[in-house]
């Protein structure tokens, strides 16, 4: 065989290569900290609302207050779903995973904008506010559908609240709310992940923005990425009690199964987003009868820091959302669409900052193939 391609700078998944400038966010994978606009996250997490992080994504400063209102409207001007859209989710959830359905949400969405065919920049940023601000009503649409339980649709104009008070058909506890929105806040963007990266792609076709978001919910949707707190929440329930930890562990990195909520291709140290989950999944647990589980899961943390540890793997955000998540009332399956809902902040931010200054991604792949030149023989020659 021969070897075509000329080219010998090859990262294979792109692993280390800078394709994009951003003044977004950081992730400082050496010393664990994860920067929004200059703020660490642990600030924004304890003093912020998922809003107004939101608007400091996407437009660089935190707002004022006439700022943060203009902004609240924009995203509540349409913030709901219609009932065709609910009839969709309800067929959609018979038979697929929740993502399937969120994609499909998106992507119906945008075939009924009738904007989403303007590519300016003003248009852009409508169509991106205006499929944010329903986020809130789809997941909790397609949680509703998945239940077979029908839509709540609620006045409260606060993401957080709205979602959880569609989603159960109650008005949240002040905890409960301050533990989701920390969650969202900590999930809103991280650098040039799967999803965000596939995003940028898809707007730097000059697409638009509920194509660039629909692209993102597919890559998501991949137990690599979005769907590891899923994975890890299985996994913790089959262990079951900690002191089955080391020998359900050893035996599935004797298998050279990856351990889910574990392990990350930019921090070598512990995710800097677990530490505060870890702290709301304890409290969570405790309030909630989950004990066990959060022990279970402390002790994995242990076992597998202790054989992989000294290889920078660590636990990542993945580890303990999904114990939070479980302990707030959801179904695992709807673990990775709530990662969505806020990662949405992410997408948006970084391909609406990339249609500032674009560029077409177009990489190229090294070929390993033939390069002939072969002769062509018919089929009835072929052997
Ligand atoms: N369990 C066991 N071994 C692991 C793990 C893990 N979770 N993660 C990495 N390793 C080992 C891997 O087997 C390899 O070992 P060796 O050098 O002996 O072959 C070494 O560490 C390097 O692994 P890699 O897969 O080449 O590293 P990567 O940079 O591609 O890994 C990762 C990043 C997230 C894909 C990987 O750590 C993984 O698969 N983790 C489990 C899935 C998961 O939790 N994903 C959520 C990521 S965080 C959410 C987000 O920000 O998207």
């Amino acid at each position: 065989m021969i070897t075509g391609s000329q080219n010998t700078d090859y990262a294979r998944g792109l692993e280390g290569v800078v394709a994009a400038e951003t003044r977004i966010g950081f992730v400082d994978g050496i010393n664990g900290r994860l920067v929004y606009r200059g703020y660490n996250i642990e600030e924004l997490a304890e003093s912020s609302t998922f809003e107004e992080v939101s608007y400091l994504l996407l437009y660089g400063k935190l707002p004022t207050k006439s700022e943060f209102t203009n902004f609240t409207s924009k995203l509540n001007a349409d913030n709901q779903i219609n009932d065709q859209l609910f009839k969709i989710l309800q067929e959609c959830t018979k038979s697929s995973h929740p993502m399937s359905a969120l994609r499909t949400a998106v992507s119906y969405l945008g075939a009924m904008d009738k904007n989403s065919n303007k590519f300016d920049l003003a248009a852009q940023e409508a169509m991106g506010l205006k499929l944010m601000g329903k986020f809130p009503s789809i997941v909790a649409a397609i949680n509703r559908a998945q239940q077979g339980k029908p839509i709540i649709r609620s006045t409260e104009p606060n993401y957080t609240a709205r979602f959880l008070e569609e989603s159960f058909g109650k008005k949240p506890t002040e905890f409960e709310t301050k533990v989701f929105r920390t969650a969202l806040i900590l999930h809103a963007d991280h650098g040039m992940n799967a999803s965000t990266f596939a995003s940028m792609v898809t707007i730097s076709t000059l697409s638009d923005m509920y194509s660039a978001v629909t692209s993102a919910i597919a890559s998501l949707k991949g137990p690599l990425h979005g769907g590891a707190n899923e994975q890890a929440l299985d996994m913790l329930e089959r262990i079951g009690t900690p002191k089955n930890a080391d020998k359900v562990i050893a035996e599935m990195l004797e298998k050279k199964e990856k351990i889910m909520g574990f392990g990350h291709r930019v921090y070598k140290v512990y995710d800097p987003r677990a530490k505060i989950l870890k702290g709301y999944a304890k409290k969570l647990a405790e309030d909630k009868g989950h004990t066990e589980l959060f022990e279970t899961a402390e002790e994995v943390e242990k076992v597998m820091i202790n054989k992989l540890g000294t290889k920078g793997i660590f636990p990542n955000v993945d580890f303990y959302s999904g114990i939070v998540y479980k302990s707030l009332g959801f179904d695992p399956t709807l673990f990775t669409p709530i990662f969505a809902l806020s990662r949405i902040s992410g997408w948006f931010a970084r391909s609406f900052e990339y249609l500032h200054d674009n560029r077409l991604f177009r990489p190229r792949s090294m070929y390993k193939g033939e390069v002939g030149p072969l002769k062509y023989i018919p089929i009835a020659d072929r052997r």
